[in-house]
């Protein structure tokens, strides 16, 4: 028996649209921070039979097929693990707080998985493992801050920078949402559908990706805010234009987005907003403006919000 833990990160480039759905080969390379927190525990235990149990979640048909599936493509790419597993997930992912558990969750089943077998798998490996159940999954294997890159017939995670870098907290403020969103996995499917999805492969493979990594290496603000909202709007621009379109973002988060802006500008803050697929607005800043964020944060009417630092990755425990 294994368990390992794991937590989200959050996306600076966005991962949206495959090459390979089947596989979740991303179009583009993709970089995050990963989270410090919320945990979620993986166990995986030999057993005579496959099974997938939630201490949080009533676990349908489609999710059992998921881990099924996930289990049996990495058995596909690593032939050195074969066992049949049974699978308890212990999440300490509050619900309807805008952050997705699914990278959470496959980072720490790769990592699990990865120690049962126990043949000498690295984190590239067990990244490319936890791709195949959630493309952003691959870059929790690692802390810090980490790229997601593309080669000529896979994608690995590598770290661009250590967890202990760049002092950097996100602080996630969830507006109330009844809307049930589509899955990402549903809309990669069809990113290439929108006009625009090709000039953003082309930007973010010929320059925003690499802007990035420098911004995050010489420790910019300025330049990180300028690049992380770009691609969030061109990822949302991307997933409005595309078809059948996916509005993720609600009047909520366009409101909190207009008010964080005149907030950074009238007091000059260190803060930027990105958006995932939901209406969730995260906001990165540096501890200078941590006190004046969290404020902020905490008085939005209807809203949950949840706090982060720069975590350190998948792990045994
Ligand atoms: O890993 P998935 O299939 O949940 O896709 C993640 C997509 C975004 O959250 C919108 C962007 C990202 O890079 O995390």
């Amino acid at each position: 028996m294994i368990t390992a833990c794991s937590t989200p990160n959050i996306a600076l480039i966005k991962y949206w649209g495959n090459r390979n759905n089947e596989l979740r080969l991303p179009a583009a390379d993709s970089l995050s921070m990963t989270l410090s927190e919320p945990c979620v525990e993986i166990t995986v235990t030999e057993s005579d039979r496959f099974s997938v149990s939630s201490n949080n979640k009533e676990m349908k048909d489609k999710d059992i097929e998921r881990f099924q599936k996930t289990v049996d493509l990495i058995k596909q790419y690593h032939p050195k693990v074969q066992n049949t597993i049974s699978i308890e997930i212990d999440s300490q992912i509050p619900p309807g707080i805008g952050l997705a558990s699914s990278a959470a969750v496959f980072s720490a089943l790769a990592k699990a998985i990865a120690a049962l077998a126990d043949c000498g798998l690295n984190d590239e490996q067990i990244s490319q493992m936890a791709r195949l159940g959630s493309g952003s999954a691959a870059r929790s294997i690692v802390g810090g801050f980490v790229a997601l890159e593309n080669t000529e017939d896979s994608a690995i995670a590598r770290q661009i920078a250590p967890q202990d870098h760049w002092e950097l907290f996100d602080i996630v403020i969830a507006p109330n949402t009844d809307h049930k969103k589509v899955g990402s996995t549903e809309g990669h499917a069809s990113a290439w559908t929108s006009p625009h999805y090709k000039k953003r492969i082309t930007d973010i493979t010929e320059r925003r990706q690499q802007e990035c990594i420098d911004a995050i290496a010489n420790k910019d603000f300025e330049k990180l805010m300028a690049v992380t909202e770009e691609d969030c709007l061109d990822m949302h621009h991307c997933m409005q234009t595309q078809d059948p379109p996916l509005h993720y973002l609600s009047d909520e988060t366009y409101r909190i987005v207009d008010e964080l802006k005149t907030l950074r500008k009238t007091q000059h803050l260190p803060l930027l907003y990105t958006m995932d697929a939901g209406p969730t607005v995260h906001v990165i800043c540096e501890a200078e403006a941590l006190e004046t964020v969290r404020a902020y944060a905490n008085v939005q009417k209807g809203c949950k919000v949840f706090e982060a630092s720069v975590g350190k990755g998948a792990h045994l425990v």
